[in-house]
């Protein structure tokens, strides 16, 4: 027994931030971010904190669902880090939404939203009937906004979805690969009176073209992977749901895997890189669109720090 969706949501900030502001204080210009990376604008946080968008993208969830707060057995939050280290945000969520169940964060960075789905399925395993999980990243506040190569990739947003008991996940498949060098953010210092101060930087720091020659290759394997364990066929794909990193990525690995272009659907467009909460992000865009029926077969992929990736095929 594993479980289905039942109600997706989605938030993002009111701020839209163009490629044209970005260049008003960095040497860039629109012509190169959409050309390299497909953004034209993305969302950033400045009325909102991260609670509240991740609430209403639950509470947009819930009400499509029809589940009760109160019936929830599991509150599971992917992020890189939520308004507070302590508590969690799942937490605060739960509190938000009127919940009782248990609740805590994971963090697999960009791939945070399959790990979630991965980890909720154990738990449907163990026997529970209501899940929810949200995805919800301010990549705003970890990347250093004088850095012209990261800043201008990533945006903030949430994602949510409730799972009910049973049999929509077909297969999934995480992978994790320890890796110090290609993408990191330092954790804060502190003020412990017994270190000498830090002075490295405490923002996101990535070696791009490693990064992308990873992210084509899992993708490509993962999706094959997933479809194999299924036993599902490329063709039989109703739509690719992959992590919007770059859509120069996400076109390579779409070539690789031979899916047609009208499978795969993207809003890097609009909001860039919003890290875990970008699947569900476009899932929630599909449902709203009226653009999914029952029984349509998805194919989530994702990869990001750790290095991490997943993959996952869903009967919708
Ligand atoms: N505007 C103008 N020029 C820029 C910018 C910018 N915003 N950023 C970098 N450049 C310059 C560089 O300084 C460099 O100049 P130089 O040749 O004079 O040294 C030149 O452009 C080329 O830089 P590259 O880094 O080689 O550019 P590349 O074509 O590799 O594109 C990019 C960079 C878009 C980051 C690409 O490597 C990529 O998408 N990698 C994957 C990134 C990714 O997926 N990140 C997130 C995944 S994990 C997660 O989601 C948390």
């Amino acid at each position: 027994m594993s479980f289905f969706i039942a109600g997706t949501g989605g938030a993002l900030p009111e701020q839209s931030v163009t490629n044209e502001t970005l260049s008003t204080f960095l040497d860039t210009s629109d012509e190169w971010i959409r050309s390299r990376t497909g953004i034209g604008e993305r969302r950033i946080c400045i009325q909102e904190d991260l609670l509240s968008l991740a609430t209403k993208a639950a509470q947009t969830a819930l009400a499509q669902s029809g589940v009760p707060a109160a019936e929830l057995d599991l509150i599971l939050c992917a992020t890189v880090q939520g308004d507070y280290i302590i508590p969690s945000l799942a937490c605060q969520i739960q509190r938000e939404i009127g919940a009782g169940c248990p609740a805590f964060d994971l963090n697999a960075a960009c791939t945070g939203f399959v790990y979630a789905l991965d980890v909720a399925a154990a738990y449907f395993a163990r026997g529970y009937n209501h899940i929810l999980v949200v995805a919800a990243d301010a990549m705003s506040r970890q990347v250093d906004w004088r850095e012209r190569s990261t800043c201008v990739l990533f945006g903030d947003g949430a994602g949510a979805v409730v799972l009910s008991k049973g049999e929509g996940l077909l297969s999934i498949k995480l992978t994790a690969s320890g890796n110090l060098d290609i993408l990191k953010v330092r954790g804060r210092e502190g003020n412990c009176p017994f270190l000498a101060p830090d002075s490295r930087p405490a923002y996101l720091e990535m070696q791009g073209q490693e990064l992308y020659r990873f992210a084509v290759g899992c993708m490509a394997e993962d999706v094959k992977a997933v479809l194999a364990m299924a036993g599902v066929e490329e063709r039989e794909v109703t739509f690719l749901l992959a992590h919007q990193a770059n859509r120069r990525i996400l076109e390579a690995a779409r070539q690789r895997l031979g899916i047609d272009e009208d499978k795969y659907v993207s809003n890097i467009h609009k909001y860039g890189n919003t890290s875990a909460a970008s699947i569900p992000l476009l899932l929630h865009e599909l449902v709203d669109e009226g653009r999914l029926s029952r029984g349509d077969l998805l194919v989530l992929t994702a990869f990001g720090g750790g290095l991490t990736s997943g993959a996952a095929v869903i009967r919708y």
